[in-house]
């Protein structure tokens, strides 16, 4: 019996991939370790979002070279978005000899084959620049996947990203937008149902860009109403929004959609015009803040969440004191905080004034001073509440669920209860995490 310890980086579309890779491979004949040295294959599902992850993958791997000496046999994978880059292919390639197996992100598909060529002595190297398919279709659909989760699913609507942010490399490695038929991701959903799932999260780099490329006639919108219908489903999410395309039909799919749950994400990135609009991201603080507005008052007490990048080239310290003020006055339920990290062949990374990393952690380490104490002030206010979770798994010492608000509760219970809704008091709060009883 052969076995493989895969890794994955990144955001939910790899841990998705990563899901179908597992499903291929289970299809092959292996059976996962979470032990390297056990391993007859490791393969690591890359990220090249920012450069820390990318630099994780040179040192874990080169660390593999002993197995690799013990066990010729092994074979060593290196998949994902950071090999759609060429000259991080380049990279690989030279500093990595013990690698034998590398694809990309549009050829997953073509992984048995691939793994059967390395089995054999072959160092096999096959990235695609671009997807092939046809219209509404993707080379995922009908492939074995293999579950991380057994109420949660993750559901891809929309493929790639045109976006172009400006220090954003996703739209490079991951090929241009492409929708799925409706009917197909319906069919999933349904099935999914019927198995037992009780939730659905809705994938894409931008979901209301979805249907657009489409000669259907439909949208986002319209997909959540559709959605909604399926019966045993209990719970809907998605991710993630575009503030430039947040329309008002979403915003309505929100607040009338029973299923849909009250959560947001909806990256800002910063809080001044000047950087917003040179990292191209289509819309004004004003804007922004309008829409928060509108999106607050039709749905009441939905949980607004957001991304933040400190430290783009030319970021002035009036530049980043909007951005706190910004912060301020959203007042985010919580935040994922970054470093601009400059990525080769996007246009941010060629621009003058890049800031120097000293001052980028300064100011990030202030930037979450400040949302942590109004993740904090948030979560208070929720004791006291009464809140529908779904059980979804043991704790240590107990069950752990989730609220519609996507806020982990810990609870004392039966496991038999997991799976189940129930209607829960909250009783105490911190910043991370929340205590309730089952009423
Ligand atoms: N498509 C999603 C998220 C893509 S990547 C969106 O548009 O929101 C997730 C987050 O990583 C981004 O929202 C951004 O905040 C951050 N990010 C992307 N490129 C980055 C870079 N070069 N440096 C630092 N953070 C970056
Ligand atoms: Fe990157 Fe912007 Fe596309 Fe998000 S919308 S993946 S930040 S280019
Ligand atoms: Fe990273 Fe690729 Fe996602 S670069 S953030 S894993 S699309």
């Amino acid at each position: 019996m052969k076995r493989f310890y895969l890794k994955t980086m990144g955001c939910q579309m790899n841990d998705h991939d990563s899901e179908v890779i597992t499903g291929l491979l289970l299809s092959q004949g292996y059976v996962a370790t979470d032990q390297v040295e056990d391993a007859d294959l490791i393969l690591y599902n890359t990220c090249c979002v920012r450069e820390n992850p990318e630099r994780k993958v040179y040192g874990h791997i080169s660390a593999f070279r002993k197995l690799k000496e013990q066990n010729p046999q092994l074979v060593i994978g290196i998949c994902g978005c950071m090999t759609q880059q060429k000259q991080e292919l380049e990279k690989i390639l030279l500093q990595l000899p013990h690698v034998d197996l590398i694809f990309g992100t549009h050829n997953i598909h073509r992984l048995p084959e691939l793994l059967e060529r390395a089995q054999n002595g072959e160092r096999v190297v096959e990235v695609w620049e671009e997807g092939q398919y046809e219209e509404g279709q993707d080379f995922r659909d009908g492939l074995p996947v293999q579950r991380s989760h057994g109420l949660k699913a993750f559901v891809n609507v929309i493929y790639g990203c045109t976006n172009f942010c400006t220090y954003c490399i996703v739209p490079y490695v991951r090929g241009r937008e492409h929708s799925r038929l409706p009917e197909r991701i319906l069919e999933d959903i349904t099935s999914l149902a019927a198995e037992g799932y009780k939730e659905v999260t809705l994938l894409g780099q931008n979901v209301n860009a979805y249907g657009k490329d489409l000669s259907v006639d439909t949208s986002f919108s319209t997909l959540l109403r559709e959605v909604n219908t399926i019966d045993g489903l209990a719970r809907i999410r998605f991710t993630t929004s575009h503030p430039r395309d947040m329309g008002d039909d979403l915003i309505s799919a929100l607040a009338d959609l029973d299923k849909v749950c009250e959560h947001l994400h909806l990256p800002v990135q910063a809080g001044s015009n000047t950087l917003l609009r040179r990292m191209n991201r289509g819309y004004t603080r004003e804007y922004y803040l309008s829409l928060v507005e509108k999106v607050r008052k039709a749905v009441p007490g939905i949980s607004l969440t957001t991304d933040l990048i400190v430290g783009f080239p030319g970021e002035t310290d009036q530049d980043f004191r909007e951005t706190l003020s910004l912060v301020q006055e959203v007042e985010f339920d919580s935040a994922f905080t970054f470093i601009y990290s400059p990525r080769e062949g996007t246009p941010a990374a060629r621009l003058p004034d890049q800031i120097p990393e000293e001052l980028k952690k300064e100011r990030i380490y202030e930037l979450i001073e400040l949302q942590n104490s109004i993740s904090g002030k948030q979560m208070q206010k929720l004791v006291g509440t009464t809140q529908e979770v779904l059980i979804e798994g043991k704790s240590q010492d107990g069950i752990i669920g989730r609220t519609r608000t996507n806020r982990q509760v810990h609870l004392t219970g039966s496991e038999d209860l997991i799976g189940s809704l129930q209607e829960v008091e909250i009783t105490e709060a911190s910043t991370w995490s929340l205590q309730g009883r089952i009423l």
